[in-house]
């Protein structure tokens, strides 16, 4: 699935290892299956075959967002990149295959790049093909789960900090913990640091569902592939025949429901642990919010940040904020 990275060093190539889940991944698990909507959360997905899978996911044509964020880019740069400051630290939590950020470094020229990845044979060969792209970058490729409050390594440079969190992952997070983690992010960034992200946007159901049930399928393998991971993690025992892909837009809280349902009345164990799963009672894998542009701005200030610009392309699918810390 993913190539073996090169382990021979780079010399603009740094590999750093933060301790993952510092809440136990179990207690997490335990006690988003003991919830009365049994709940899973999201970072899931991402072990190595799920990350291929989300990078097929993209190529979709039913999977607007990473065209529409790809077309701001490439017929609004010229307006962003003067936005931004030049020599910073480049910081990109999630950075996945590090597809997005080569318009930023070719025009922002960047003192570091900063990787934050949680899937690590998959950081670690993103990050070497980069290196060996851009000889004169410097790569702190890191690999930690960005949902908890991080600091970097002490071998990354001094520079005011550019935060760069495309995809509209923001959207995976309701809003209480939304403000939390743009709240770490505004830490991290210290003053004068600045943000860029990518945010979905409001529009049609049919668009929005449509973008969570590929006719390919490759969704519904992505959302059961998290109980593989959870299987193999854990040690549980969930039988991936026995649910099914469910993917709907929740209209009242603005947002797309992933959930995986059961097929059939079922027990699964972990440890000392059981749960029990009716018939149709689902497991809620994932939430996607989708912001119109004013509402995403009022969030941001919540958090502290100064709102400073928002571009959207042609049909508004999507929007890319720029925030200052
Ligand atoms: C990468 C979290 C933004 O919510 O659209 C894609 C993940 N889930 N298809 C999203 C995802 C199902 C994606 N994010």
């Amino acid at each position: 699935m993913t190539l073996s990275p090169c382990y021979r060093p780079l010399p603009n190539l740094h590999l750093h290892q933060l301790p993952l889940y510092p809440t136990p991944l179990e207690t997490e698990v335990v006690r988003g299956l003991s919830a009365r909507q049994k709940t899973l959360p999201a970072k899931l997905f991402y072990d190595d075959t799920g990350s291929w899978l989300f990078e097929v996911i993209t190529t979709l044509p039913e999977y607007y967002l990473p065209r529409a964020e790809r077309e701001i880019f490439q017929h609004q740069g010229h307006e962003i990149w003067p936005h931004l400051h030049a020599g910073a630290v480049l910081v990109e939590p999630g950075s996945g295959s590090c597809g997005k950020i080569q318009p930023l470094l070719e025009n922002t020229a960047p003192r570091a790049y900063v990787p934050i990845e949680i899937s690590g044979d998959h950081l670690w060969s993103a990050a070497n093909s980069l290196a060996a792209r851009y000889p004169w970058l410097s790569i702190h490729a890191v690999c930690a789960d960005f949902t908890q409050p991080l600091e970097l390594p002490a071998a990354v440079p001094e520079a005011v900090r550019t935060v760069f969190f495309p995809g509209s992952t923001i959207g995976n997070f309701p809003p209480g913990e939304a403000l939390k983690l743009l709240g770490n992010l505004r830490q991290l960034l210290g003053p004068g640091g600045q943000l860029l992200l990518g945010v979905d946007t409001h529009k049609s159901r049919a668009t929005l569902e449509a973008a969570y049930n590929d006719s390919r399928g490759v969704t519904a393998a992505f959302n059961k592939n998290m109980l593989r991971h959870i299987n193999r993690a854990l040690g549980m025992d969930f039988n991936l025949e026995q649910f099914a892909h469910l993917a709907f837009y929740n209209e009242r809280e603005k947002r797309i429901e992933m959930h995986l349902r059961s097929l059939r009345t079922q027990t699964v164990h972990l440890g000392e642990h059981r749960f029990t799963l009716a018939r149709g009672e689902t497991l809620h894998t994932e939430n996607s919010y989708k912001y119109r542009p004013k509402e995403f701005a009022a969030l941001a200030s919540r958090a502290g940040f100064l709102w400073q610009h928002c571009w959207q392309d042609p049909q508004r699918a999507f929007s890319v904020h720029l925030l200052s810390a």
